[in-house]
């Protein structure tokens, strides 16, 4: 575990150094109030674990550098807008983020709006920079491949799926594919960024799609489980509000064991996708056992 957790923390200080650069107060083309909004759904906390995946699958590959950092800061833009959006009042009413006040809570609702909209954008904007991939068709599969994973038929359809499940009694499929669009399309996503940058091969591809899909089935269904166990200190959230506003959740369905249960039967799986590349992918394997033990 110790050497995914140094890999972790050099992505997220990447990551953090990058988006810093990128939202600097001194650009006098944005207004100071948005810039001011944006800094605050994006930098210094959360655990950047989707640029670590990009990173991650994309080293598996043999390619290191900035590129994958980029890509990797792109994809935390969608990510950290999607907190903003999620935590709004019409949404989950959330007052508190990574153990801050929410955006619309340290700022207002419009101005919360306005910067999830913006980091969304900025995300193609790095994406485009041909820093990001010197080749165009590479740039071009990504901002594809983000826009498919963030939009109507991803993390965005999977928030509207979510919100209208709200006191709905779903099935087992019906949570998994609300859970694949609205957390695991934005983690599917990460892996296959750095397999589109690292050239991998289709059989590679696959499988780290694939691992990718269950990091995010695996991450969302311990948040749900921090949701109902943790306490909002350790979790940077308030906890106990899927119960209260009746989301439709594994946990709520079928209870805290058997949701630890699943966990555990798809970590292995995970794990197992990850076979062909041997040794070096020691790091993805404890990151997907941390992703199911993590208590925040
Ligand atoms: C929280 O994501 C939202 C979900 C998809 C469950 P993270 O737990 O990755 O949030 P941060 O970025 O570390 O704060
Ligand atoms: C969030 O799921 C998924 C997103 C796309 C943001 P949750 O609503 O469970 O995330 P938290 O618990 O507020 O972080
Ligand atoms: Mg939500
Ligand atoms: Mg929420
Ligand atoms: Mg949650």
């Amino acid at each position: 575990m110790a050497e995914f957790l140094v890999e972790l923390q050099m992505a997220a200080a990447a990551t953090e150094a990058f988006l810093d650069g990128a939202l600097s107060p001194d650009n006098a083309a944005v207004p100071e109030r948005l810039t001011a909004a944006m800094r605050h759904a994006a930098l210094g906390a959360g655990k950047r674990l989707r640029p670590f995946l990009v990173i991650e699958s994309a080293r598996l590959l043999g390619l290191g550098g900035d590129g994958p950092m980029r890509a990797g800061a792109a994809l935390e833009c969608v990510h950290c807008y999607s907190l903003v959006h999620d935590d709004l009042p019409a949404m989950d009413d959330d007052d508190m983020r990574r153990g801050r006040p929410t955006v619309h809570r340290a700022f207002d609702e419009a101005t919360a709006i306005l910067a999830g909209d913006a980091l969304l954008t900025m995300a193609f904007a790095i994406l485009a920079d041909p820093a990001t991939d010197p080749d165009a068709r590479i740039r071009a599969a990504l901002v594809t491949g983000l826009a498919e994973a963030a939009g109507a038929a991803g993390m965005v359809g999977g928030q509207q799926i979510d919100l209208a499940a709200e006191n709905q009694m779903l099935a087992d499929g019906d949570i998994a594919r609300l859970q694949a669009m609205k957390t695991g399309a934005l983690f599917r996503f990460a892996c296959e960024a750095g397999a589109i940058m690292g050239r991998a091969s289709a059989d590679k591809r696959a499988r780290l799609v694939a691992y990718g899909a269950a990091f995010g089935a695996i991450f969302q269904l311990a948040d749900d489980l921090i949701d109902a166990t943790g306490d909002p200190l350790s979790a940077g959230k308030k906890t106990g509000k899927d119960a209260d506003r009746g989301k439709a959740t594994f946990v709520a369905r079928h209870g805290v064991a058997a949701a630890r249960a699943l966990i555990d039967a798809k970590v292995s799986g995970a794990i197992a996708l990850l076979a062909p590349f041997g040794k070096e992918a020691k790091v993805l394997s404890d990151a997907v056992r941390f992703a199911g033990r993590r208590e925040a």
